[in-house]
């Protein structure tokens, strides 16, 4: 990895990372997910051990490879990565680069959901998961420094991000344009928008290994 223990700018501190979907179980066979291959929030897990961040890495059941040099913590569940992350605390900062599904099943089934000949498609009672980064964000005792976002959009990225931003009580949010046609999800390269107290700063477009390094620095620049 290229960090002696205990070196570089984030020596002593610890960074929450969130990664990858969660699925949520339908019936024992199957389940309810969002798309993502976990690979931005490893290349940042992994960027940010480089300067020396005792990192915890909460993830769900993600493609990409796990980062080297971090307490890694394997979830199924949106509920799941809330206690994992809760129980990770305190943390100098937390980063939620999870695709949490936004719901679960309203009661879990132990038998497995059989076709009727002829008969309709079943429908399927859903419930929200909790919102780990709000509740993280909201946190009135021991929130850590700097809570951030990321926000997958496909129109007005901007705006639906600095509105996120301002709901979710975080500090900095993420974005980035995830239309088909940018080739984002599940491609090695990322353009993303940084929104902060400040406004909206656009990044050309680079591997998600560099926004990783870029994110790092910033955020080893915010933590002082
Ligand atoms: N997030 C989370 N817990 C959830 C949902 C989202 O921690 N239950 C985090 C994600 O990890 C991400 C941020 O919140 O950092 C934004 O996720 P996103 O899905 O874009 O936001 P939502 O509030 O779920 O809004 P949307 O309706 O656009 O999905
Ligand atoms: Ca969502």
């Amino acid at each position: 990895v290229g960090a002696q223990l205990g070196t570089g700018p984030l020596a002593g501190r610890h960074v929450i990372v969130t990664s990858g979907p969660t699925h949520e179980p339908i019936d024992p066979v199957r389940y309810l997910a969002n798309r993502s291959s976990g690979a931005q929030g490893t290349a940042l897990a992994q960027a940010l051990v480089r300067l020396g961040a005792r990192v915890t890495f909460v993830t769900g059941p993600a493609r990409a490879a796990r980062p080297v040099g971090c307490t890694v913590v394997e979830v199924e569940t949106a509920i799941q990565m809330q206690d994992a992350v809760t129980a990770a605390l305190p943390a100098d900062a937390a980063i939620f680069a999870a695709a949490v599904a936004d719901w679960r099943m309203q009661a879990e089934t132990g038998s497995k959901i059989k076709k009727q000949a002829g008969g309709a498609p079943p429908s399927l009672d859903l419930t929200e998961n909790p919102d780990i980064l709000k509740g993280i964000a909201g946190l009135e005792s021991g929130r850590p420094q700097l809570v951030v976002g990321f926000a997958a959009e496909t129109d007005d990225v901007v705006a639906h991000a600095t509105a996120k931003r301002a709901r979710k009580g975080c500090d900095w949010i993420v974005a980035n344009d995830v239309r088909p046609e940018t080739g984002i999800m599940g491609g090695t390269d990322n353009a993303v928008t940084l929104i902060t107290e400040d406004g909206a700063e656009d990044w050309p477009l680079m591997s998600k290994r560099d926004v990783a390094r870029r994110l790092a620095d910033r955020i080893a620049k915010a933590l002082g």
